[in-house]
Parts: structure tokens; C-alpha cells; sequence
């Protein structure tokens, strides 16, 4: 197999058989996944390209219809997509439903848009690969933040088993409602929503502490968070993959704590995508390399 994405013909000049995928997304100029996905598909030797496009809010069902009309195989959507798409869908994958966003959608040949989500699934493969002591279903799991990604990283440790999480927010009523929104399908797990700023976070007793609020990406501190309350066991996770090291995982290195970024859930829920358009699994250990290359 050639060794850079260049070395292959598809690779070099767009030909009257290329076919489409993109991202959508506002804004949309940091994404890492067209230097995810150009270099695998060309590795795999597949006619097709991979853009991204700045869509605004109110042109989101305007730019569906084009992706329709153009024959595109399907996109990627990020930050302010992910919700606005389901009703847009003209069939919704019930763990997306769940969720209540849509990161992926295939566009079948007579124009029919199908829904997934595959952040959930792509932040419990990272944890799998990253984590593989970790056994969710006996573990006492710390979510922070109930915002967008917050849900969909609950989903995917209820669907993997876990029992036990408490999810704590700035917002805590927002935590409440997730959880509340939740609970009828996982009857058998225990489910707390909690204020971030609750005196008493129940550190002691959590195995895996994940951070998915915004802070962190620009340096900040989670001053409720410290270390020496977490089980010397304990994992941490970080969902953000830019920087590699937020302040809450450079203190839980310090600390002696096993660590995960965001860079895993990235990657595998790009992965996920790629095996729904293409039917084929993506060079995941080759796309790690070329993006931690970037990073
Ligand atoms: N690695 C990946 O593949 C991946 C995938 C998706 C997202 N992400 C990352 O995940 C992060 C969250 O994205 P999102 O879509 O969930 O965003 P979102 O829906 O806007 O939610 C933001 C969350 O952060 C909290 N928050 C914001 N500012 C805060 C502050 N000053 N103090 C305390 N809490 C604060 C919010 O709390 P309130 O409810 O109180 O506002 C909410 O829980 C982003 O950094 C994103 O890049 C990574």
C-alpha cells in the first residue's frame, strides 16, 4: 500500500466518476475531517472527495436539498447541525432519535436521506481501545456538561452497559432533562443530575471522570475537579482533542491517572461514517498517525 495519499490516481485529479462527501458545519474552517477522510479514501483506492462546506442555520434545509440534487453519497454535520437535520431526514437511525442529533447522513440514490449518530459509538470505541482494563458495566461514571456532545457520550455508555452516572452541569436543570429524557429507555441504570458546582461531587467514588463542557479549550481550569479525591484507579477523558492536554488532564497525569483526549472519539466516529458511505472499514492506525502528525 503506498504511503501517502498522493501516490495514488484517484488521489491526484477529480474525474466525471468522482463522487462527494463533505462536512457542514458553521463555523467549519478548523475541521479536521477532510484530512481524515481524503487520505483514507484514496488508501482504499474509492473515486470520491471529501469537502468541507460553511453552511448558515437558515440555509440548512436549502443545502440538503442541493446535496440531494447533486447526487452527493452523504456528510458529515458539526456545530449547529446536528439537531436542525432530524426533521429533515427521511428516516432516523433510533439511537440518533435518542440522542436527538444526527453527525452523519447517507443519501441513497433516489434521494432518500438517512440519519445516524455516531459520536456515542465512536466515543465508546475510543474508550474500548484507549481503556481496554475499563469494564463500563461495574463502573461509576462522572459526566460534566449536558450540552450537545455530553448527550451523546451518555448514550453511548448506557447502550455499552453502564449503570451508574452522574451527569453534573453548569445549567443543572439541563442535566435534568437529559437524564429524565433518558431513563425510560435504561430502566436498569442509576442516573443523578447534579449542578457543577456542587460542593460534594462524588469523586471518591468515580472510576471514569469525562469532561465535555467547553472548558479547557482555552486553557481554563474545572476548579470544582481535584485530583487527589479522584480512586487512584480512576481514568480521566477529555472530549477535546484541541489542545491535545487540557488543565484537567495535565492534572490528572500529574496525579498518576490514566489519560484519553477527544482525538480517539474523533477518529472512530469518522470512522463510522466512512463504513456507512463506503461499506468499508477506514485505516484507522494510518489516519491516528496523519492527524496526530497535524495536531
Ligand atoms: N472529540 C470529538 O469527536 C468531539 C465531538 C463533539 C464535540 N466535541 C467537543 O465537545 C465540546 C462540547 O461540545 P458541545 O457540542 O456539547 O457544546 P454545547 O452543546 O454548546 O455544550 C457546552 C457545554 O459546556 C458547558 N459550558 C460552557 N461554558 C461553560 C463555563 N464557562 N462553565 C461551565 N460549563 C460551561 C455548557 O453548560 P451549560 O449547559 O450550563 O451552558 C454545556 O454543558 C466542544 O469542545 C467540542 O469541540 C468533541
Amino acid at each position: 500500500m503506498s504511503n501517502t495519499a498522493f501516490d495514488n490516481p484517484f488521489a491526484r485529479i477529480p474525474n466525471g466518476q468522482t463522487r462527494l462527501l463533505g462536512v457542514i458545519g458553521h463555523p467549519v474552517a478548523h475541521t479536521l475531517s477532510p484530512a481524515m477522510h481524503n487520505p483514507a479514501l484514496a488508501w482504499l483506492g474509492l473515486n470520491m472527495r471529501y469537502l468541507a462546506f460553511h453552511v448558515h442555520p437558515e440555509q440548512l434545509a436549502e443545502a440538503v436539498r442541493g446535496f440531494v440534487a447533486i447526487g452527493m453519497v452523504g456528510f458529515n454535520a458539526t456545530v449547529p447541525h446536528k439537531e436542525a437535520l432530524l426533521p429533515l431526514m427521511n428516516w432516523v437511525d433510533p439511537l440518533a432519535q435518542r440522542i436527538g442529533a444526527v453527525n452523519t447522513v447517507a443519501i441513497d440514490s433516489d434521494g432518500t436521506l438517512r440519519g445516524y449518530n455516531t459520536d456515542a459509538g465512536g466515543f465508546t470505541d475510543a474508550l474500548a481501545e484507549e481503556f481496554p482494563q475499563l469494564e463500563l458495566g461495574h463502573a461509576s461514571v462522572l459526566v460534566l456538561g449536558a450540552g450537545g456532545a455530553a448527550r451523546g457520550v451518555v448514550v453511548g455508555l448506557l447502550e455499552a452497559g453502564t449503570k451508574n452516572i452522574v451527569v453534573a452541569n453548569r445549567t443543572q436543570p439541563r442535566a435534568e432533562r437529559l437524564l429524565t429524557e433518558l431513563a425510560p429507555f435504561y430502566p436498569h441504570a442509576r442516573l443523578e443530575a447534579l449542578s457543577l458546582e456542587a460542593r460534594r461531587l462524588p469523586l471518591e467514588t468515580t472510576d471514569l471522570l469525562i469532561n465535555t463542557t467547553l472548558l479547557g479549550l482555552a486553557g481554563e481550569e474545572i476548579q470544582w475537579i481535584t485530583m487527589d479525591r479522584l480512586p487512584s484507579t480512576a481514568l480521566v477523558c477529555d472530549i477535546v482533542y484541541s489542545p491535545p492536554e487540557t488543565p484537567l488532564l495535565r492534572a490528572a497525569k500529574e496525579q498518576g491517572l490514566a489519560i484519553q483526549n477527544g482525538l480517539g472519539m474523533l477518529i472512530h466516529q469518522g470512522s463510522r461514517a466512512f463504513e456507512i458511505w463506503t461499506g468499508q472499514k477506514m485505516p484507522v492506525e494510518r489516519v491516528r498517525e496523519r492527524l496526530l502528525g497535524m495536531l
